[in-house]
């Protein structure tokens, strides 16, 4: 074993963190450490989003140019623990790529235990999507959403004051930090930066070549029976009579992005008034009763690997899911005329779940380049 190694393994047994990337350069550091200059290169790299043609063109933010060196800063700080509670918490511990960056709960857990309000989202196509963020759509851009997490109690329960401080003290930030936004201090490490950063990570996040992408865009395989069943007379809308009453996913989740991202209610609860939703969702952002009980309508892309579903998690399988659409909603007011309830025969069960199905990107949850960096 080299020397260095074999010193790095015993110095660790004392020291934990001291062999790691990111170990700060001390512990009790006197206030001037977290404002030292910071030497390298400062030239970020322009980074263009590449998108197959067949999906919308992607939304650009003029406020937080995507660049190389953003990006993988970006990537880091999702996945590091430093940036929650006592660093013991990062993004990616609720939004995992083998999942679809998403984690298999119904609701939430955070870094103290304790259960949030509502299911993870998946964070995947954010490019697309101009109608804010979350399931209530109440921040606006993407990298004002990451603010949130970070000090949410039930998230990561972390004051970003303490972030800031363990970033500038680190060893490897700052010198990414300067490399993505040209600083020159590590006192110019700020809570927009390190946000900025990890919002363009997000946006390179893109799922398009799943089995339905190949068939329909690529034309390089081609649909079994069940999918073509499924895709033809069930999903989506074109040969539908008016007035027949049919599943019609594609009404709110159309392809190419499979959900249009408005807000509407689609008829999961029972209330005798608008008030009595037990989470109003989009009303909260709209200050309108009569959006109360509406969300966002996600994509399915990659809906196979994001189990549990809806805002709540409440469902536990597609199977329940098609259960729910095919018994209509409750006749709340605000319910969209789209939730018509159908008849779903065994074998168009099977379709349209096999249909679900070819929505999966099969290289989204290894794809090294949203895999963590450490
Ligand atoms: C405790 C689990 C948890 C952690 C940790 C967490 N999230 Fe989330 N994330 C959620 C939940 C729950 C939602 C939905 C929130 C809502 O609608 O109110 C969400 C929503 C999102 C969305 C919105 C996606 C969309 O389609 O609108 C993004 C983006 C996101 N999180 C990014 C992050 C980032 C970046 C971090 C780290 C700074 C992070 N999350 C940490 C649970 C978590
Ligand atoms: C009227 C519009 C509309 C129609 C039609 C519709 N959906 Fe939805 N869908 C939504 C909305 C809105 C949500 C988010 C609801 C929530 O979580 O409160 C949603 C959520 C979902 C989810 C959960 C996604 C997740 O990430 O948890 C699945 C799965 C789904 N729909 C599948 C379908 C299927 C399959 C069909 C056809 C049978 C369908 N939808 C028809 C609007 C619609």
């Amino acid at each position: 074993m080299p020397r260095f190694l074999l010193l790095c393994g015993l110095f660790t047994l004392f020291l934990a963190a001291s062999c790691e990337p990111d170990a700060p350069i001390c512990e009790n550091c006197p206030e001037e450490e977290t404002d030292a200059p910071i030497t390298g290169p400062a030239n970020p790299t322009a980074y263009t989003l590449e998108v197959p043609s067949y999906l919308p063109r992607p939304i650009v933010d003029e406020t937080n140019p995507l660049t190389v060196e953003g990006i993988e800063l970006g990537r880091r700080l999702f996945y590091d623990r430093i940036m929650g509670r006592d660093s013991a918490f990062s993004c990616a511990d609720c939004h995992k790529q083998e999942l679809a960056f998403t984690d298999g709960l119904p609701k939430a857990v955070g870094v103290s235990g304790r259960t949030g309000r509502r299911s993870a989202m998946s964070i995947v196509n954010m490019a697309f999507n101009p109608n804010g963020f979350n399931w209530d759509g109440r921040d606006g851009k993407l990298w004002e959403q990451a603010v949130h997490p970070v000090e949410d109690m039930l998230e990561m329960d972390e004051d970003w004051e303490a972030v800031l401080i363990r970033l500038r003290r680190s060893r490897d930030y700052p010198q990414r930090f300067r490399a993505a936004f040209g600083i020159g201090r590590t006192s110019e490490i700020t809570q927009e930066l390190a946000v900025k950063a990890i919002a363009q990570f997000e946006m390179t996040i893109i799922a398009a070549d799943s089995h339905f992408d190949r068939v329909v865009y690529r034309n390089t395989e081609f649909f079994t029976e069940e999918e073509q069943l499924g895709a033809d007379s069930l999903f989506f809308i074109e040969d539908v009579p008016v007035g027949a009453l049919h599943p019609g996913c594609g009404h709110c989740h159309n392809a190419p992005t499979f959900g249009d991202n408005r807000f509407r209610n689609n008829g999961l609860d029972n209330v005798s008034s608008l008030e009595d939703f037990e989470d109003i969702g989009f009303g909260a952002v709209s200050g309108s009763r009569f959006d109360n009980g509406k969300f966002r309508t996600p994509t399915l892309r990659n809906i196979a690997l994001t189990a549990p579903y809806m805002h709540d998690g409440r469902f536990n399988t597609l199977e329940e899911v098609l259960d729910h659409y095919a018994s209509g909603g409750h006749g709340v007011e605000n319910e969209d005329p789209n939730i018509t309830g159908f008849p779903l025969s065994e074998r168009q069960k099977t379709a349209l779940l096999a249909f679900l199905r070819s929505l999966t990107d099969e290289s989204l949850p290894t794809d090294p380049r949203f895999s963590s960096p450490f």
